[in-house]
């Protein structure tokens, strides 16, 4: 059997079905509930998601943001490319982390800008490197209109940057004059509680409204939902809306999400995923440490779905796919998270999504790749 460790799906086993088809039933026998839910509804969002939402970030990014600060979108890749053509034209120049999140390196290429990688540290964006690039860029008359990022629990490598790195990013944001589009799709599957809480989002650290911050309900709900949003200055929220077309997110889908949320079900609901997923984390990098040779190393996650493993030792990476097909075992090339030219082939880096498989899946997929990569790597 082919085991894939390709995507960052969530486990279907943790979709909440059952509940999903009671709220469903609540909605629809309730007959004002069921017309507003099946009607065309507000560009917006549907005004119980949006005080839902509002009231739960409230809590978790500290106070002052309303429903004015929100627009709910198809899943946080609709916030992307909203956000990428409200900030982007044609010829305009776009940070990216390299690596970064393949699906909305594609976003922001439909925008017409030019992506321009920088390389990331041991956590997180190389301020250092960022700043020297700026400076360059500067220095040939080159202003980039944003930069596209991921602080916390990071696709692929599942980094998370400090809080000192974060009031750096925001400083140079602010020297540099650029947007940052903040991608928070995992933030609130955050593993190591006892280890101290997360740092403060790019959004509640920025006092100038460069951020825009997006979000997701597709990993702790479910991707079909197709719900997601962008959080931002009342400003930039309108102008987005004005971008928004397709008549809205559908209200139905945000009927559900809101009637499933009712009385603190989401929380509880979070807590169940942190306790699954933490678990895969566990396996898996415990099958690495089993599984993998010395020359490999991989990162830690704290949260979200990925491991990023590097290999030291310069295996060509399209022998180790086409050998990892032979074990049947599937995982993400590394070289495709990389914006422009194609990351150089040492070391190589695979991306492994812990997410969508169960806890033996995970040991039996990890012990193949091993393999396969041993099989390379002497
Ligand atoms: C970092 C990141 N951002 C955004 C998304 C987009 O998800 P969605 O559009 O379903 O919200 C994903 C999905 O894999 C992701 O990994």
């Amino acid at each position: 059997v082919a085991l894939s460790l390709a995507f960052g799906l969530p486990d279907p086993g943790l979709f909440p079905t059952e509940a999903f088809a009671e709220a469903t039933a609540r909605i629809l026998s309730d007959t004002r509930v069921a017309t507003t839910a099946l009607q065309y509804g507000p560009i917006k969002g549907y005004p119980p998601l949006l005080e839902m939402l509002a009231a739960r970030l409230n809590a978790t990014e500290g106070p002052g943001i309303s429903t004015e600060n929100l627009l709910i979108t198809n899943g946080s890749s609709g916030a992307i490319g909203l956000a990428a053509r409200l900030l982007l034209d044609d010829g305009d120049t776009v940070l990216v982390e390299a690596p970064s999140f393949v699906g909305a390196m594609s976003i922001l290429r439909y925008s017409g800008a030019k992506l321009v990688p920088v390389q990331m540290g041991e956590d997180g964006l190389d301020l250092a490197v960022m700043g020297r690039t700026l400076e360059d860029m500067a220095r040939s008359g080159v202003r980039p209109k944003a930069l596209y990022t991921m602080p916390t629990f990071h696709n692929p490598t599942g980094l998370t940057s400090p809080e000192a790195a974060r009031r750096t990013l925001l400083e140079l944001a602010h020297r540099f004059d650029f947007m940052i589009i903040e991608d928070d799709a995992y933030r609130d599957l955050y593993y190591d509680v006892e280890s101290g809480s997360l740092p403060p989002s790019l959004y509640s650290l920025d006092t100038e409204g460069r951020v825009i911050r997006t979000g997701t309900f597709s990993k702790t709900l479910a991707p079909g939902l197709r719900l997601g949003w962008a959080l931002a200055q009342p400003v930039a929220v309108d102008r987005m809306m004005l971008l928004k077309e397709e008549g809205g997110t559908s209200p139905f889908s945000q009927a559900v999400a809101a009637e499933f949320g009712r009385d603190g079900a989401f929380e509880t609901h979070v807590e169940r995923l942190v306790e699954a997923y933490r678990a895969k984390r566990d396996a898996m990098l415990s099958a690495l440490e089993r599984h993998f040779p010395p020359q490999a190393r991989w990162t830690r996650p704290t949260g979200g779905f990925f491991v990023w493993v590097a290999l030291l030792s310069g295996v060509d990476s399209g022998v180790l796919a086409s050998s990892a097909r032979e074990e049947g075992v599937d995982y993400m090339r590394g070289e495709r998270c990389f914006a422009g030219t194609p990351e150089p082939g040492n070391p190589t880096h695979l991306r492994l999504a812990f997410s969508a498989l169960g806890l033996d899946e995970i040991e039996e997929s990890v012990k193949r790749l091993g393999r396969a990569v041993k099989g390379l790597v002497g």
